[in-house]
């Protein structure tokens, strides 16, 4: 095969890749797109339920986990989501927002690939897809990865979240080569596993209630959901990311749940907790609480202690996870390569001159709600740019 000369190799045709490299192209640079896998994009294409919850409205630094709050600051304030959702209408892509400012496409998540390859062929980029990457050289300042050469290489190679979907953790292994720290990778969005002492719970999966779900100091109202093996839904997900192992998970049901059954001692004193909770709750759950607290008599005869201790379980309903269910489930990984080795503005790496790191492969990690496709997004761009900057200086 006769080589190209490339300015930059991008690794990875995820979101982040993907945009990288169609910024780069686009700017000017020559740009080769590498992944192992056989079609690009492919968490794009699952992700929001086949509809792709492509950004926030809410997208502010705040809504990420990183050792450097700071770091995302400079990329996502340069390129915003407004500035994504535009790229969405120009392609006549409909969108809707969800809830709490979640954008979605109305079609399908296949739109959004299809915008970022023809974006990426508007650049000139040539994409190779079933390509393995094998060893990387560098050597007088350039790049070998699969025998193309390049004077830069970006790493968009994500997590290893969700491996049956060809995630691998390479990212980590390639910073390692060039000496770049590495935060120690986590799976977070994930659901949680219980074990025997909360067997009455894992017997209701499927059940969903609107929860305040804690852990530490942090807390998410949203819905919760019981699984065979735990706890899920998006309240459980969102604190699963700053969940440490041997750390309890507290729910609050029912907010307001000593004001509630004061009410329903006095409008219902025959009736026992199991009905007094199933005016407010899905009726398992309502049974299954009962079943935890334990309260036999009914409301009627119920001390005002009684009732007291009762709703102080239904606010601070406290589990002990066994664990989470891992990468195989974890819908993004915390940690990654680590920020102080990056420079915020372009993401190149500061001890490595042309060798960039971005996406979900960095240690910046959105809550869930489209936070994490604006940062492949934010991150891509800034790469894209700075790597067709001294692309085209340098020629
Ligand atoms: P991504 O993982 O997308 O891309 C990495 C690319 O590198 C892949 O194409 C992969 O094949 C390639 N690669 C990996 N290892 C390689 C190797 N060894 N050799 C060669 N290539 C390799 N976020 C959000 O904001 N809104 C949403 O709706 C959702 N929904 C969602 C659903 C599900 C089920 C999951 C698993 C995740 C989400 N996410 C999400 C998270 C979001 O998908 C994720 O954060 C981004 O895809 C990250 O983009 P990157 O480009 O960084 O990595």
């Amino acid at each position: 095969m006769t080589e190209r000369d490339y300015d930059v190799i991008v690794l990875g045709a995820g979101g982040a890749g993907l945009m990288a490299a169609a910024t780069a192209g686009q700017s000017g640079a020559r740009v080769l797109l590498i992944d192992h896998a056989d079609k690009p994009g492919k968490k794009i294409l699952i992700s929001g339920g086949g509809r792709c919850n492509f950004t926030n409205t809410g997208t502010g630094p705040e809504n990420f986990l990183s050792e450097n709050p700071h770091f995302a600051k400079s990329a996502l304030s340069r390129y915003t989501r407004w500035e994504f959702v535009a790229l969405v209408e120009r392609y006549g892509i409909a969108w809707h927002e969800k809830t709490l400012g979640q954008l979605f496409c109305d079609g399908s998540a296949r739109q959004i690939v299809a915008m970022l390859l023809e974006e990426c062929s508007r650049g000139g980029v040539e994409i190779r897809l079933s390509t393995p990457l094998g060893e990387i050289g560098h050597a007088d300042g350039r790049f070998e990865v699969a025998g193309a050469k390049a004077g830069q290489l970006v790493i968009a190679t994500g997590g290893p979240s969700i491996p049956k979907m060809g995630a691998t953790g390479v990212a980590y292994d390639i910073a390692r080569r060039f000496g770049l720290p590495v935060v120690t990778p986590r799976p977070a969005l994930v659901p949680f596993t219980l074990g025997d002492e909360d067997a009455l719970f894992k017997a209701i999966p499927g059940v969903s209630f609107p929860a305040v779900a804690r852990v530490g100091d942090i807390a998410f109202q949203e819905a919760a959901l019981f699984t065979h093996k735990g706890l899920s839904g998006p309240a459980i997900l969102q604190v699963s990311s700053y969940w440490t192992p041997g750390e309890p998970v507290v729910l609050s049901v029912l907010p307001d749940a000593a004001a509630v059954l004061r009410a329903a001692r006095q409008e219902m004193p025959r009736a026992h907790l199991k009905a007094a909770l199933s005016r407010h709750l899905p009726a398992r759950l309502a049974e299954v609480l009962a079943a935890r607290i334990g309260l036999e008599q009914e409301l009627g005869n119920c001390s005002d202690a009684k009732l007291f201790q009762a709703a102080e379980t239904l606010t601070a309903l406290t589990f002990w996870p066994t664990g989470t269910e891992g990468y195989a489930k974890a819908e993004v990984t915390a940690g990654g390569i680590a920020t102080a080795g990056l420079s915020s503005k372009t993401m190149e790496a500061r001890d490595v001159p042309g060798l960039y790191a971005i996406g979900e492969a960095v240690d910046v990690t959105g809550w869930l709600g489209g936070y994490n496709f604006q940062w492949a997004w934010s991150s891509g761009v800034a790469a894209g740019l700075a790597v067709a900057e001294r692309a085209l200086g340098g020629r």
